[in-house]
């Protein structure tokens, strides 16, 4: 897979790539992620990406010319499955659609900044609208580096079975149960008898009874 982001700020989306989980897959060249500078594809004088909007009113616009340039010259290199604009009026994203993008080949993510992007690069380019949650961030980069964080973690190859995805809260549209390590008694706090009764039968009905517990207590809705 192969995700390129277009953004004003590169510097605030290198780092999430430079550790951890997300790292090992980029070096085992499980995803290839690029970030384009949009100041690259500015046309004016002072690397102008954005210009007050039509009609008045506070804040900027992202124009529509570098955007243009940026993503014409990427969907000239390859094809896009989806071309994706970071936005709080988007789709709220969720553990399905992480899953269902996990599986495209070409991804490109449009940041937002500022007032937003000129209205015709969503009309023309845009295939799909996302939101990370009802509050407004002051970019789209973080809520980007969220979306590529849920997707790449869903790659083959990327989670051991230490890690895998199949265990994790919302893959069933339940909360995950609680998990306990070593060790078993702390300052009177003991772990559930059960599991540590080897009765992997037992243990299994705990976690389901526990899981599905949390998910009426804490999240009915997704019930
Ligand atoms: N840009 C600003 N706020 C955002 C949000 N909540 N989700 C996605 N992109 C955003």
């Amino acid at each position: 897979m192969r995700i390129d982001i277009i953004t004003v700020l590169p510097e605030l989306l290198t780092s999430p790539f430079e550790a951890s989980i997300l790292k090992r897959a980029i070096d085992k060249g499980l995803v290839e992620v690029q970030l384009h500078n949009l100041r690259d594809y500015s046309t004016g004088s002072y690397n102008q990406v954005d210009d007050y909007q039509f009609g008045g009113g506070a804040g900027m616009v992202l124009m529509i010319e570098p955007i243009d340039k940026c993503i014409s010259k990427l969907m000239a290199e390859r094809d896009y499955d989806e071309i994706i604009y970071l936005t709080p009026d988007g789709k709220t994203l969720n553990q399905q659609t992480a899953n269902e993008l996990s599986l495209k080949k070409n991804i490109i993510m449009l940041c937002g900044h500022y007032k937003g992007v000129d209205q015709r690069v969503r009309d023309k380019f845009i295939t799909r609208e996302i939101s990370i949650g009802d509050y407004v961030l002051s970019g789209g980069e973080l809520a980007a580096a969220v979306v590529a964080d849920s997707i790449i973690r869903l790659l083959p190859g990327v989670l051991n079975d230490e890690t895998s995805a199949l265990t994790d809260t919302f893959q069933d549209n339940l909360l995950a149960p609680p998990v306990y390590t070593r060790p078993s008694s702390y300052k009177g706090m003991d772990v559930p008898k059960v599991l540590l009764s080897g009765n992997f039968p037992e243990i299994e009905k705990w976690r389901e009874a526990q899981a599905l517990k949390r998910t009426e207590e804490r999240r009915p809705d997704l019930l």
